[in-house]
């Protein structure tokens, strides 16, 4: 199959994302699919039935880095802890390496950067940018700034500077990732928005701990983790709701979506894409499956 053919959408009808259109509206969350690696287990059937209508790319960073020290996953009554730690092999690595190879999917390209600077974020979008493989960038705010001590989207002036700094370097949409650490998620991405963002995707994960069963300290290698999974959805769909009541750009809903009906939640809510994250995990196909439910769904609701 080549590069250039379409698979099915995951879920009709299709969606313009900041003039981006997908065949349909459900995503993957960065970091829960390995399409690589997929690539490697399924073959080029992964291709014809990709199980999501854009593809976003694990976060990447400037400088290669080995992610946090095992254990890195707890498993919680309806979802996970996780504390990867962002290991990746860094911007030129993946500029050579993986980017050519995520080019194949048939679907657009979405590259996750983090930078612990903003001149650092500044180089990251410059570079992934510029290439034509890359339809939208997504910036990963859920990190401290170094220089000012604040995570970058945890504070509404902090996220406005970023984007600012970033805005004036590419011409494609950049979508901001908001992290439900915040104490009023709506103002930050009302900020993201007011700076030039093009469009805000959210939830990442909620910071939580787990605690070793015989000794009691904490199980995970980072000591504290990021939750996701059904266990974070309500909190989600909460903060989709708030955020899309303060802001006119387009939301990608995310947390703890499992099936059609989670979605279509997201959409009532005010998301005009949805990702599936936790789930894939379980299901490699669950972005097909939830697409399909999601459709269903539809219908039956006439949203
Ligand atoms: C194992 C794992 C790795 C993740 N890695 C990233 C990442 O690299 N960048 C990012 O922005 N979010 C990352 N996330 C967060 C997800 O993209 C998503 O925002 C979050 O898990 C909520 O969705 P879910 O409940 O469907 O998983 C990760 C989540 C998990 C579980």
């Amino acid at each position: 199959m080549s590069p250039a053919a379409r698979s099915e959408p995951a879920g009709g009808p299709a969606v313009d994302l900041c003039g981006v259109r997908l065949p349909g509206p459900v995503l993957n969350g960065s970091g829960t699919f390995d399409a690589i690696a997929a690539r490697r287990a399924f073959g080029d059937a992964l291709l014809e039935r990709f199980p999501f209508d854009a593809f976003v790319s694990k976060t990447i960073t400037l400088e290669p880095r080995e992610g946090n020290p095992p254990p890195r996953l707890w498993e919680t009554p309806a979802g996970l802890i996780n504390s990867i730690g962002l290991p990746n092999k860094g911007l030129e690595a993946f500029l050579a390496e993986d980017l050519p190879r995520l080019a194949e999917l048939p679907v657009p390209l979405v590259v996750s950067v983090m930078g612990f600077t903003r001149e650092e974020l500044a180089v990251l979008v410059e570079r992934v940018a510029a290439r034509e493989e890359v339809a939208l960038v997504e910036l990963n705010f859920s990190c401290p700034n170094v220089e000012t001590g604040l995570v970058m989207g945890a504070d509404p002036g902090e996220t406005a500077a970023a984007v600012e700094r970033l805005r004036p370097l590419t011409d494609k949409p950049l979508v901001v990732k908001l992290t439900p650490n915040a104490a009023d998620p709506a103002a930050v991405g009302a900020a993201a928005e007011g700076a030039g963002a093009d469009a805000l995707s959210l939830i990442n994960t909620l910071k939580g701990m787990a605690l070793h069963p015989r000794t009691r300290e904490p199980w995970l290698g980072g000591v504290t983790g990021g939750v996701s999974g059904p266990a974070v959805r309500a909190v989600a769909l909460q903060q989709v709701a708030a955020v899309a009541g303060s802001v006119e750009i387009p939301l990608i809903g995310m947390g703890g979506i499992a099936c059609g009906h989670d979605a279509l939640d997201f959409l009532a809510a005010g998301a005009t894409c949805v990702a599936v994250g936790t789930e894939s995990f379980r299901d490699p196909s669950a972005g097909r499956r939830i697409g399909a439910q999601l459709d269903a769904a539809r219908g039956e609701s006439r949203l």
